[in-house]
């Protein structure tokens, strides 16, 4: 069932088309998130990134195609068992529990017995969480929020993490201490997608990018070749 090039391939997508209800969003989508490297997906607004996202986790099921995970088909699996496989999506808007707190937040999705080792690793990542522990995730700061979402990833010990507009309405600083995290997930070697607003800044973490327009692919390349490609500036240019 799979072959020497699919064992390199953490995710991947073929002819994906997913939509809401009867709605088609994003049409015969092929996609790869090779083990251990950094993917950009970018695009315009409305242009169908979330809702593929949404599709590669399990959120939403296809129309047609399929979505692999290390070469297996897990389109007919619950987004919870995908999570199982090692897929992490931390979808945009930030994927925490607003009225628990950040400690209940860090220890939900630890194993049996692991809780605390999951509080000290979210702690690692992002101090400022410690100082945090017994307060309502939801009456913290958007940028601290982020962290805790981005945490709580962390501590799963993900393959493959998703992050859908990580930086998005955060201050400068913010989004520098999310870039760098994200680095150093990258550099411990989990494969990650990053669709984000700051597009030099997705650029210079990835090596591969895809461009997406009213839900089709007109880019798929490295990072380097879509920076100096027409589709840049066509679709991209005037987002920095
Ligand atoms: N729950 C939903 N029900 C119906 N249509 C939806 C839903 N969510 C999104 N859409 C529509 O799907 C299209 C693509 O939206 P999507 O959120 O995937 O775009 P996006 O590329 O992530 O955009 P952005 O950069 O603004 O986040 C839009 O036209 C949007 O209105
Ligand atoms: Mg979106």
């Amino acid at each position: 069932m799979t072959n020497t090039t699919e064992t390199t391939i953490a995710l991947s997508l073929k002819g994906i088309t997913s939509g809401y209800g009867t709605t088609t969003i994003v049409r015969d989508i092929d996609l790869n998130i090779e083990a251990g490297s950094v993917t950009a997906l970018l695009g315009p607004n409305g242009a169908g990134k979330s809702t593929l996202l949404k599709t590669m986790s399990g959120l939403i099921r296809p129309m047609s195609g399929s979505v692999m995970i290390d070469g297996h088909d897990v389109s007919s699996l619950a987004p919870n068992k995908r999570a199982n496989l090692g897929l992490c999506h931390i979808p945009e808007g930030r994927g925490i529990f607003p009225s628990m707190t950040v400690k209940e937040n860090l220890e939900l999705q630890a194993k049996p017995g692991e809780q605390s080792i999951a509080i000290e690793k979210g702690i690692a990542a992002f101090p400022i969480l410690g100082e945090r522990l017994m307060q309502r995730a939801g009456t913290m700061s958007g940028g601290q929020q982020q962290m805790l979402s981005m945490a709580r990833a962390y501590t799963q010990n993900p393959r493959v993490i998703l992050v859908d507009e990580g930086s998005l309405g955060l201050a400068p600083i913010v989004v520098d201490e999310i870039f760098s995290f994200l680095a150093g997930v990258a550099a411990a070697g989990a494969a990650l997608l990053i669709v984000d607003q700051f597009v030099a800044r997705a650029l210079a973490l990835a090596t591969s990018a895809y461009v997406m327009t009213r839900g089709e692919i007109v880019f798929a390349g490295t990072s380097a070749e879509l920076q100096r490609s027409d589709v840049f500036e066509r679709y991209l240019g005037t987002h920095e």
